[in-house]
């Protein structure tokens, strides 16, 4: 074994995360759903989610036969939508051609939808404790300083790179605690700003520490500015107090979950013309909410919500009328979840 391997391995022993949730009596199904959920989200905002999770669906069996709404309630607040469309699909497909056993292969777990090589990679060593590479952030940022790469990180040579020196690191025994104390050592000691150096069980070969380039790496080419995306939601409410809320069909953004009327732009009169165009009310009465900001991957939005008081509750396509003491049975992107908890605490609204 190398030097590298060895001394991850023994750290891991004394600082390692040994009591996640997935590493209790883990088995490739909890591995798969646990790395999914940590693609592109912390640890300790996924433990709650991944036990309610498991607690509801223990098995693969479970998720297949229910519906995709269930999962997404489950899903509700995490984002990355999805990966939670990906998870059911895959479970389908599990099923049906794996006779409901998660595969064993790195080529047969990654024609699955969502499972790129990495997750592929954590899945074959957590779950079967097989020898693979795995290649996330944490991991990328532990390489590039300990072989002190300056390449460009967003660059896909960087990124093929990086992947034949995770492959060349793997040690042949114990894998996955190697696995575990490489991803725990970038999330805990070689965090992105002010890694704590002096306490790396492998600082005395890392090349970027040698050279005072710890701080400056990985570099990134800087990426462009975010666009804003600048809309408007309409929240018509009953009297008694009822939301019309639609389910979205637009796959690009929280397909299949419920959020409310969305429109471009941010002036009220916008908001005036629809209520009259879809509810026949001219004049409505309005009542314009805090702004709700959101930062997506590829741009931000700011939402401006209007409430918008009418005298009816007709039933509408698509759309259900919820009162806001409701919602939790109603899969909802995390934004307009966090509205309806401002809205319980608006009390004359
Ligand atoms: N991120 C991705 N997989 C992980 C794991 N198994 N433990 C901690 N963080 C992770």
């Amino acid at each position: 074994m190398t030097d590298f391997s060895t001394k991850l391995i023994q750290w891991h022993e004394d600082k390692g995360r040994k009591n996640l949730p997935w590493q209790k009596n883990p088995n490739p199904y909890k591995v798969w759903i646990s790395e999914v959920m940590l693609q592109q989200t912390q640890v300790s905002t996924v433990i709650p989610y991944f036990k309610k999770f498991i607690k509801t669906f223990p098995n693969i069996k479970k998720l297949s036969e229910s519906d995709l709404d269930k999962i997404l309630v489950l899903w509700s607040g995490l984002g990355y939508y999805a990966r939670a469309r990906n998870i059911y699909k895959a479970s389908q497909i599990i099923n049906n051609d794996y006779g409901g056993k998660v595969p064993n292969t790195l080529k047969k777990l990654m024609s699955l939808p969502g499972i790129g090589k990495s997750t592929a990679g954590a899945i074959l060593v957590f779950g079967y404790k097989k020898r693979s590479a795995i290649l996330d952030g944490n991991v990328k940022r532990v390489l590039t300083r300990y072989f002190k790469i300056e390449k460009d990180l967003s660059l896909t040579s960087t990124t093929n790179y990086l992947w034949k020196i995770s492959e060349s690191l793997i040690p042949k025994h114990k894998v996955d605690i190697y696995t575990q104390s490489i991803m725990d050592l970038g999330a805990t000691v070689c965090t992105k700003n002010n890694p704590n150096c002096k306490n790396c069980p492998i600082n005395k070969s890392c090349l970027a520490l040698q050279e005072g380039l710890a701080q400056s790496l990985p570099f990134i080419r800087k990426p462009k500015k975010k666009p804003t995306k600048k809309v408007l939601w309409l929240l018509p409410r009953s009297p008694k107090g009822d939301l019309l809320m639609y389910k979205r069909k637009d796959k690009r953004l929280w397909g299949e979950l419920w959020s409310f009327i969305d429109l471009e732009g941010e002036k009220k009169e916008i908001i005036e013309h629809e209520v009259q165009r879809r509810f026949l009310v001219k004049n409505p009465k309005l009542k314009k909410l805090n702004k709700v900001k959101h930062s997506f991957s590829h741009y931000n939005l700011e939402a401006i919500p209007y409430l918008a008081e009418l005298e009816t509750k007709k039933s509408y396509k698509n759309a259900v009328w919820v009162n806001p003491k409701n919602v939790k049975s109603l899969a909802l992107p995390g934004p307009v979840k966090e509205l309806f908890i401002t809205l319980q605490n608006y009390e004359n609204c």
